[in-house]
């Protein structure tokens, strides 16, 4: 699909991987919806991008149908949706407080995991009723797992849950909309350079980025969504995740 005109939806899109990705789309001409709790930085963002910002926390079918029937009511039924809401927490199953709090990996499942899923069976069943494109196209759906979904490490139980699940839930999405012409993929990113991030101290960042093979740093956003306008752009991708590392592969700690 070629993102120009077009109506995109990016969840977490006031920062990170989201906010690059809002603003590759909106560099090809995409309309931009901004799909966040986090207002503030959401409407900086939309602003720039001459798009729009919707308060939206993606576990609340509420918000989500209000972000569907405001971004179509303002923008134009959305075509594109990106997925990349999201947090990432550290707690071992058994630590030295006791078990993993039962609602804190909830929360991670229900953010992560439900979140991306609201998201999808709103937008699907809203991008179904357009019109085709070329090909009978019409929409696309990226998501973001992480490399925590195959190898999570000490801490990761709840996170790399949450991703797994994404991974999983790739594939059967993208057969139950194909009928409709919307295909669904998934990035796994190794690590990246974004506030998420940011809260490690440099030297940390630092040696997290010397474990990657090659290139030996930390990935870029943009270099997410460049990934990210590619899966836009060609439509044989489909039904997939595709890691995005420098080829690491994360150790137990
Ligand atoms: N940065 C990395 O190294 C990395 C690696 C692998 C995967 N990821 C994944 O990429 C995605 C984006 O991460 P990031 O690094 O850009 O993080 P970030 O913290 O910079 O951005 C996350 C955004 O999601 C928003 N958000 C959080 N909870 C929300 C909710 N309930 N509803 C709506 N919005 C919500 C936040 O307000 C924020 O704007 C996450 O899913 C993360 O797990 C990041």
């Amino acid at each position: 699909m070629n993102p120009s005109g077009i109506v995109a939806i990016v969840t977490g899109g006031g920062s990170g991987l989201g906010e690059a990705t809002a603003r590759a789309l909106a560099a090809k001409g995409a309309k931009i919806a901004i799909a966040d709790v986090g207002m503030e930085r959401a409407e900086n963002v939309a602003a720039d991008l001459g798009g729009i910002a919707v308060k939206c926390d993606v576990t609340s079918a509420e918000d989500g149908e209000n972000a569907i029937r405001t971004v179509s009511e303002k923008l134009g039924g959305p075509r594109i949706l990106v997925n990349c809401a999201g947090i990432a927490i550290a707690v071992k199953t058994v630590g030295k407080d006791g078990p993993h709090p039962l609602d804190l990996y909830r929360k991670v499942i229900e953010i992560n995991l439900i979140g991306s899923f609201n998201m999808i069976r709103l937008f699907a069943a809203k991008a179904q009723e357009l019109d085709p494109l070329e090909g009978g196209e019409r929409g696309v759906i990226i998501n973001t797992a992480s490399v925590a979904a195959f190898d999570g490490q000490v801490g990761q139980a709840a996170y790399s849950s949450s991703k797994g699940g994404i991974v999983g839930m790739t594939l059967p999405i993208a057969r139950d909309l194909s009928r409709a012409g919307i295909r669904v993929c998934t990035i796994a990113p190794g690590i990246f350079k974004t506030p998420m991030m940011a809260g490690l101290p440099e030297d940390a960042q630092a040696s997290l980025g010397q474990q990657v093979p090659f290139p030996p740093r930390l990935g870029e956003p943009s270099e997410y969504a460049s990934l990210a306008c590619h899966i836009v752009e060609n439509q044989m991708l489909n039904g997939e995740t595709i890691r995005l590392d420098g080829a690491i592969r994360m150790a137990p700690r």
